[in-house]
């Protein structure tokens, strides 16, 4: 049995082939770097690219991979959460190939696909928690079986990347900036500053803010002269402060449900200081914590299809014929949605 996955909710177009015996067989990813001198993703651009990017990628897999699309048994496509006119370019796509294949459509929730990115290669039981950390979300959320999702925190104001993405800025560092700060941040000195860490007062509290972090980033940024040794410093405290407030939450989390096994996912999940800080956390209160493989953390097609392999099992999501469903504002815990 074979599922093909297409991402296009945000810039990054992807198509993969998920395969019952030999797993993901084709991960085929063409990033958009045109945004980087807008300092954000600009949505005309990425839809219209979005467009010409699978129309390659396609190709591509026929050319490159000899692989038939007529092997296909069902298509799996990023119905949202995301930017709409890049869903538009996936969900149109995605319900045209079905119709021309008349093989099954399954919507994917994006964020699912991220939550359930670890299990590509790792087994791992439900019930779970699953910090989801990405360019637009910071949820923890319970998993308690494959389609119940409980989001039990959420954040407040900005997600973690485009945190991440902001306080690059302010340092010049170009767009998108996670990992730039993750780089440059091994250079830096361990607690070269304190910053204020967000929303720990209340002890029950598992939601998340990083406007007033950023802000504090800001101020530091413009108080200090920067040098490349200072730059490396900030980046440096800005992710220790960001790590130092996630383990808190998660530490919340596991008291809250009593669930010690935890999923990290998401784009700002590839991180290697984080993962580092997650595995001492992991070892020293006997919690499991699992990641995803790099290339599965930001986005990618593979999780769609994988997802959608889950789902074709079940036969979930299943849309009618030329019904072009997608919803910019998709929660995961109504990702199982009867179609
Ligand atoms: O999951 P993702 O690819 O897209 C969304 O679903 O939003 O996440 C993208 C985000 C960006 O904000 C990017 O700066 C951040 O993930 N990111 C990182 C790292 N790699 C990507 N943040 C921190 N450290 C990294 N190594
Ligand atoms: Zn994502």
């Amino acid at each position: 049995m074979k599922i093909l996955g297409i991402e296009t909710s945000c810039d990054d177009t992807g198509i993969a082939v998920y395969d019952e015996k030999k797993k993901i067989i084709i991960n085929e990813l063409r990033k958009q770097k045109i945004h980087s001198k807008y300092g954000g993703v600009v949505p005309e651009l990425a839809a219209k690219n979005h467009v010409s990017n699978i129309e390659f990628l396609i190709k591509k897999i026929s050319l490159n991979y000899k692989f038939d699309l007529n092997k296909i048994d069902a298509i799996a496509y990023t119905a949202g959460p995301g930017l709409l006119k890049s869903l538009i370019v996936g969900s149109t796509f995605g319900t045209s190939l079905s119709y021309f294949l008349d093989i099954p459509l399954i919507a994917i929730n994006h964020m699912e696909g991220h939550l359930l990115s670890p299990l590509i290669t790792k087994k791992i039981d439900f019930p779970f928690l699953c910090l989801l950390i990405s360019g637009g979300h910071t949820q923890l959320v319970v998993a308690k079986k494959f389609g119940e999702y409980k989001i039990i925190g959420d954040t407040l104001d900005d997600a973690i990347g485009e945190a991440f993405d902001k306080v690059a800025n302010f340092l010049g560092l170009k767009y998108p900036g996670g990992e730039k700060i993750s780089r440059l941040a091994k250079f830096g000195i361990p607690k070269s500053y304190s910053l204020p860490i967000p929303m720990i007062k209340n002890k029950k509290d598992m939601n998340f803010s990083f406007s007033g972090l950023k802000t504090a980033t800001k101020n530091l940024i413009t108080s200090v002269r920067i040098t490349k040794k200072v730059k490396s410093n900030i980046c440096r405290s800005f992710q220790e402060t960001v790590v130092k407030m996630l383990l808190i939450k998660c530490k919340r989390a596991i008291n809250f449900t009593k669930i010690n096994r935890i999923c990290v996912s998401g784009g700002v999940s590839s991180n290697s200081f984080l993962r580092k800080s997650f595995k001492s956390f992991a070892n020293e209160t006997n919690t499991k914590i699992f990641f995803a493989n790099k290339e599965y953390c930001t986005d990618n097609a593979a999780m769609i299809a994988y997802a959608g392999y889950l789902h074709f099992k079940k036969k979930k999501n299943f849309q009618k014929n030329l019904e072009i469903f997608f919803d910019p504002n998709w929660s995961i815990e109504n990702s199982h949605k009867n179609f």
